[in-house]
């Protein structure tokens, strides 16, 4: 029989370092062992709960909810409009500004390169390092990925210079991409004056941002981690922001999110959301309806909004207790981490080798991945100390 083999002829897919390491983690019988690596929030006790807001939501709406027939391929428009009075400012939900519900931050990042792959003469500008998704995310789709340096280990500081050089050099039209807030993997945060300078430069030179906001109000404040990112939008001709209510409403396997055009006309956003259908469509057909109908529920009610801003402000203080307690510590054995304290959301970069990695975690149980990011959440106050120590004789 003539054979045209498709399984053997497949490339090797590595699996995934952060889920091989949930699995090493889990294997692990020490009772002290510590997962730095999983990139969930995780309370004082060690856990990711349901929050309350969300709980308030889910009892109501398994109370009124009556269907659960189709929602189509653009989500709950609901749930679009109340999400983007979050994550946009004044003056910027216009008929200019349009959206879709996606399956996570993940599908919105993916209908978004589908879009940008439109036109094959574009390239995206990614800093590195940067979430591993993204990549992958933009090659898929056949987007040309040019890369600069976003950040030194070492100093600790984001490389400005080149950032701003890349961007220079990119051509109009060309996408960059940008971390609303609490950047993954490295937590450096871009100062006011230097978003203002990628504005300036987007503005000049006809580049399309696209922002992933996927960390909001775990950052400086709900408000705060988007100012930067408002800043570049009010510059821009056409923008796309991909939002994940992953972490920001703790729903994780409920797979929410949202994709947003930014664009000239009523018509321009009205022709980006019916491609973001489309292609929607032709992938996973419609998101989910059950995490964004709970996020629409705590949006559109003003005791659960609260509620829910108020258990974010608490995650973002525990966070930031964290932050400030392992910097201090770290800080005696490498002056440069001071920097670490500036740094916001659940990760930063620490200057390991992937051999102090492998010591970590099979000297002392710690568990991070061999690029040395940490994830501050997953640290208990009472575990600081120790942590530090093991860490700090390494550096
Ligand atoms: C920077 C960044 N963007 C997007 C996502 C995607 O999140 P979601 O789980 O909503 O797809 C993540 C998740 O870890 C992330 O870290």
């Amino acid at each position: 029989m003539p054979t045209r083999t498709l399984l053997a002829a497949l490339p090797d897919q590595k699996p995934d370092p952060l889920l091989a390491l949930i699995k090493k983690f889990a294997s692990d019988d020490r009772p002290g062992k510590i997962d730095l690596g999983v990139g969930v929030y995780r309370n004082a006790e060690g856990k990711t709960p349901v929050m309350a807001a969300v709980k308030s939501a889910e009892h109501h709406l398994w109370e009124t909810q009556d269907s659960k027939s189709y929602i189509g391929p653009e989500g709950d428009p609901t749930f679009v409009s109340l999400l983007a009075q979050e994550v946009f400012c004044d003056g910027m939900v216009t008929e200019n500004l349009a959206g879709v519900q996606t399956p996570g931050g993940t599908a919105a990042l993916r209908l978004s390169a589908e879009i940008l792959a439109h036109d094959n003469d574009r390239s995206i500008w990614i800093g590195t390092p940067t979430w591993a998704n993204h990549n992958a995310i933009f090659a898929t789709v056949g987007l040309g990925i040019k890369t600069y340096r976003f950040f030194d280990p070492q100093t600790q500081a984001v490389r400005v210079d080149e950032m701003l050089s890349a961007f220079e050099s990119a051509k109009c039209g060309d996408a960059i991409l940008l971390h609303a807030s609490c950047h993954n993997p490295t937590g450096a945060a871009i100062s006011a004056e230097v978003w203002s300078a990628i504005a300036e430069i987007v503005a000049r030179k006809g580049l399309i941002p696209l922002f992933d906001n996927a960390y909001q109000g775990l950052g400086r404040g709900f408000a705060q981690d988007v100012e930067g990112m408002h800043t570049v939008l009010k510059a821009a001709d056409e923008a796309i922001v991909a939002v994940s209510c992953s972490k920001s409403f703790s729903l994780y396997r409920e797979r929410t999110g949202a994709a947003f055009v930014l664009g000239n006309s009523a018509t321009d956003v009205a022709r980006g959301v019916a491609n973001f259908a489309y292609h929607a469509r032709a992938s996973y057909s419609m998101p989910p309806a059950h995490g964004a109908a709970v996020v629409a529920t705590v949006l559109a009610d003003a005791g659960r909004r609260k509620l829910w801003i108020d258990e974010l402000a608490s995650m973002r203080s525990r966070i930031f207790e964290i932050r400030t307690e392992l910097t201090n510590r770290l800080s005696a054995y490498m002056p440069q981490l001071a920097a670490v304290a500036d740094q916001e959301g659940m990760f930063s970069l620490l200057p390991l080798t992937p051999e102090n990695i492998t010591h970590l975690r099979e000297v002392h149980g710690i568990y991070m991945p061999d690029s040395g990011r940490v994830n501050l959440a997953g640290l208990r106050i009472e575990q600081v100390d120790q942590v530090s120590r093991a860490i700090g004789q390494l550096l």
